[in-house]
């Protein structure tokens, strides 16, 4: 099967990974993929606190850390190289580390066996980008961020589909999106012909360390809250869409909810699975 294309550059991305020698060189050639930050002297340490800070920030704002948490099972979407994984680790039961690209989760291994608590961790290659090898019913979260708005827009529903089934009645969701935004006319299909540039040999090695290249090749998705909650809405109950302040995006079906957290262009979908 031909590889369709909004998978490219994480695939080429995560090969990069793959020849680094430690997590540390890991973090300095493509830990900006991942949280943004750049720098000849970060840490893979580093990189981890930057999640072990926004974990207990979500699941808190968000209502989704309680008593059994340590007893629950947790599926991550797109977990990359573990930046956030290593906190669930500590903070749920069991968690299934998704992402598309393999050499990503092998890092995620060893570093959650540095930072978080490996016992807990399994992970899952997401071969097709749009459906999750788990059965019904077999997670009490399932968590994604930043990651549906790196997928094309058939995808991340299919995806967002899927964690609903996952998810066991009485549980919950926290899917992270783009809503559509000023620009977006010129971004999405820049985005389009710079990720076609990516199968081609060495050409893609070298733009995956081209932060802004990279940057508007990853742009494959914008979604607005009617678009996602509509074909779920029957499945989900307790729909709470999670924005910005100084956002203006509004949702038929959900109780709106502001976040400092939340980036401005960015929403959550957070809802309880019936
Ligand atoms: C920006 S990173 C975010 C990683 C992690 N959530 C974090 O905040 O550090 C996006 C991740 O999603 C993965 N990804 C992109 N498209 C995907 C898809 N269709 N299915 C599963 N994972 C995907 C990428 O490989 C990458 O690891």
């Amino acid at each position: 099967m031909r590889r369709r294309s909004q998978l490219v550059p994480w695939k080429v991305a995560g090969r990069v990974s793959e020849r680094m020698p430690t997590g540390d060189d890991v973090v300095r050639e493509t830990g900006w993929v991942f949280n943004n930050a750049t720098g000849d002297d970060l840490t893979l340490a580093e990189f981890v606190a930057t999640g072990d800070d926004e974990v207990p920030a979500y699941l808190e704002t968000f209502g989704l850390r309680g008593d059994h948490t340590q007893q629950q099972r947790l599926v991550e979407i797109g977990a990359g190289i573990g930046r956030m994984t290593c906190a669930f680790t500590r903070e749920f039961g069991s968690v299934v580390a998704c992402d598309l690209d393999q050499g990503f989760l092998e890092r995620c291994h060893e570093t959650v066996g540095r930072f978080g608590k490996p016992d807990r961790l399994r992970t899952l290659e997401v071969a097709n980008g749009r459906t999750l090898d788990l059965p019904p019913n077999s997670a009490d979260l399932a968590f994604s961020y930043i990651t549906l708005q790196h997928c094309e827009e058939d995808d991340a529903l299919e995806l967002a589909s899927e964690a609903v089934r996952v998810v066991e009645p009485g549980g919950k969701i926290a899917l992270n999106f783009r809503g559509p935004g000023f620009g977006d006319r010129i971004v999405v299909p820049a985005g389009a012909v710079v990720r076609s540039m990516y199968r081609v040999p060495k050409v893609g090695d070298w733009l995956s360390r081209q932060r802004p290249v990279t940057r508007l090749a990853w742009q494959a998705s914008r979604l607005h809250p009617d678009q996602v909650i509509g074909p779920l809405s029957p499945q989900l109950t307790d729909i709470q869409v999670w924005k910005n302040p100084s956002s203006r995006l509004s949702a038929v079906d959900a109780a709106m909810r502001t976040f400092e957290g939340v980036n401005p262009h960015h929403w959550w979908l957070v809802a309880e699975v019936t």
